[in-house]
């Protein structure tokens, strides 16, 4: 099990050899924001960008990514954003199961730690690996679901939306309804 408090879990995260993906990466991503936040949002894994900077979302998928947040309100100091994996998969291939099953532990444990009111899960990797489901996104997103107790909305990864931005409407519908469940809790 991943080590207790944030400086362990941190420190674990850097050193981590867990799987083969630590041979190739600049720095490890271990996540930003408001460890008091009520709102956390998923990704799948570092990009280029993010491998260079050790931050997630700082490429052109964060930029759109803020403009999802500005659209619903939400500032960055109010949110805390992770990825299922903490380093790049070469040439941003799709993690394999073993890299998730590897490096799962630490983000469960990033969620304990911050134990958000709501989680965005964007994307299929992010909502399969949570879910354990290999359902659909389509079929996943527009409702409200839940990891152990906690609400938990699907919606688009903002990389798919830079290919398919007639989806953002949706993208945009998704964290309205999540904003309305958090009004509710
Ligand atoms: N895509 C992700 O899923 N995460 C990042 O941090 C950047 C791009």
């Amino acid at each position: 099990p991943p080590p207790a408090g944030w400086a362990e879990l941190e420190s674990a995260v850097r050193g981590c050899t867990r799987c083969e993906l630590h041979r190739g990466r600049t720095q490890t991503v271990f996540g930003v924001g408001n460890r008091q936040a009520q709102w956390l949002f998923i990704g799948e894994a570092p990009g280029a960008e993010e491998d260079k900077k050790g931050e997630p979302f700082v490429g052109r998928a964060g930029q759109l990514l803020n403009a999802m947040l500005f659209a619903t309100g939400l500032k960055r100091e109010e949110i805390y954003i992770a990825n299922v994996l903490k380093c790049r998969p070469p040439n941003n291939r799709d993690p394999q199961g073993e890299e998730v099953n590897c490096c799962e532990p630490y983000l469960l444990r990033q969620i304990e730690l911050i134990a958000p009111k709501i989680i965005v899960a964007m994307g299929r990797f992010a909502a399969h690996s949570l879910l354990k489901t290999e359902t659909a996104l389509s079929k996943l997103r527009g409702q409200r679901l839940s990891y152990h107790q906690t609400p938990l909305i699907v919606t688009y990864h903002p990389a798919y939306l830079l290919r398919n931005p007639i989806d953002k409407r949706r993208a945009w519908d998704d964290l309205r309804l999540a904003r309305s469940v958090l009004a509710t809790l």
